[in-house]
């Protein structure tokens, strides 16, 4: 899928701090990505990483000096953000978060954020020691920029570079690269509480062993995403996958059906979006062995007994105040025909179909939704931009409904 960052004009500047190591990664899937990086360093932050270095990584032109005459007006401040998308300070020095609150413009960078066009959006990834990020000035200042219209990226709590533990670590450039992405994303779910299940169940049949199906996880990661990437606030009921949490999203991790279910249940009231998109199984094994069942003899083989799972979608659609439901329906053949039956059966708004062996496990998929209107095919596609698709007509549907 073509990042959102394609032929963006990112100019990212580094002030001082020991995460600027970080940031010529950053440089690097910037520029991987297809996006333009202008670099644009403070003195301190050559303290850490050189100029060279980063005009290596960007392919271009590092300026550091507000008089650097290489500028044919001899005016960096202003010629380097004309055709920018965007400036991005990371790492973002508690100075420099001081000099922004404040309006200073006593060096190439400040003077160039103080000077950008209204439109241009700033964003900055704090980057300092806890006592720093937490003393009282300093929250003063983050508190100021953010007023300003300033998006603060993190900061994050861990391990520091000085031995000290707390907030104030910057972001790692994959969740700084994904902050941005979102940046270039219009808000259709802005401020929507959307609760996602997904991934496979896993039914024990004794300690060691049990009963799933081969699905990834992938789309319904993919969904997560992309909601919160479209403002949502994001939570994701997730059976066992290998697949990291998507940043931005509120992870819970469950094993059974039965245990999806209540997780489900537990929170659904706040909710204004449900979207189904785990393959749960629809039984457990009702005789489940507390100690792993042994082989006592070729002939003997122990008889599984099954109990029906409660179907999550369904209890969330007969709720008296339910959430804008969205099931998945993987089937094997006639999509089209047994997608609108299941639609109405579940009684929900919108059902989204495809065909369950071509997906599972896979990157790319089709879908088509069914709805009230009839039946819409989303071609096929990678996962995530099927997701970006489905989110907005998902929005689309609750503005009108
Ligand atoms: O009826 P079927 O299992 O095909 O329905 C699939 C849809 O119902 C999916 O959205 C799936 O996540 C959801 N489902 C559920 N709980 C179950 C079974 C299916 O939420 N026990």
């Amino acid at each position: 899928m073509a990042s959102r960052l394609a032929g963006k004009k990112i100019v990212l500047g580094l002030t001082g701090g020991v995460a600027c190591y970080k940031v010529a990664d950053l440089c690097r899937s910037l520029g991987k990505l297809g996006a333009k990086v202008q670099v644009v360093m403070t003195q301190s932050a050559t303290q850490f990483i050189t100029p060279v270095t980063m005009q290596a990584l960007s392919g271009n032109t590092v300026y550091t000096d507000q008089w650097d005459a290489r500028i044919a007006n001899n005016m960096p401040h202003i010629d380097l953000t004309r055709d920018a998308d965007a400036i991005l300070i990371a790492p973002c020095s508690t100075n420099f978060i001081y000099k922004l609150a404040h309006g200073a413009c006593d060096d190439l960078l400040s003077t160039l954020c103080i000077a950008r066009p209204a439109h241009l959006p700033l964003f900055i990834a704090p980057a300092m020691n806890v006592e720093m990020w937490s003393n009282p000035a300093t929250q003063r200042n983050v508190a100021q920029v953010k007023q300003d219209g300033i998006q603060v990226f993190g900061p994050a709590a861990g391990e520091q570079a000085c031995g000290e533990v707390g907030m104030g670590r910057m972001l790692e450039p994959a969740q700084i690269l994904a902050e941005l992405e979102a940046a270039f994303q219009s808000k259709t779910m802005a401020g929507k509480r959307v609760l996602i299940t997904a991934g496979p169940t896993f039914e024990p049949i004794d300690p060691v062993r049990g009963i799933t199906n081969l699905s990834s996880g992938k789309m319904g990661y993919a969904i997560a995403q992309a909601a919160w990437e479209a403002g949502a606030h994001v939570t994701l009921v997730s059976g066992p996958t290998a697949l990291d949490a998507p940043y931005g999203v509120q992870r819970q991790q469950v094993q059974t059906a039965q245990q999806m279910h209540d997780a489900v249940m537990a929170q659904v009231n706040t909710q204004d979006i449900f979207i189904a998109v785990a393959a749960v199984a629809d039984w457990r094994v009702a005789n489940a062995s507390n100690q792993k069942i042994k082989k006592s003899s070729d002939s003997d083989t122990p008889q599984l007994q099954f109990a029906q799972n409660p179907d999550i979608l369904a209890s969330v659609a007969a709720l008296a105040k339910a959430p804008y439901c969205v099931g998945f329906a993987a089937e094997s053949e006639n999509l089209l025909e047994y997608g609108a039956a299941k639609r109405i059966k579940k009684n929900i708004p919108l059902l989204v179909g495809n065909i369950g062996h071509q997906t599972f496990g896979k990157d790319e998929n089709e879908l088509v939704l069914f709805d009230a209107n009839g039946h819409q095919a989303l071609p096929k596609a990678d996962k995530q931009s099927l997701a970006k698709q489905l989110v907005s007509e998902i929005a689309k549907r609750i503005q009108t409904n």
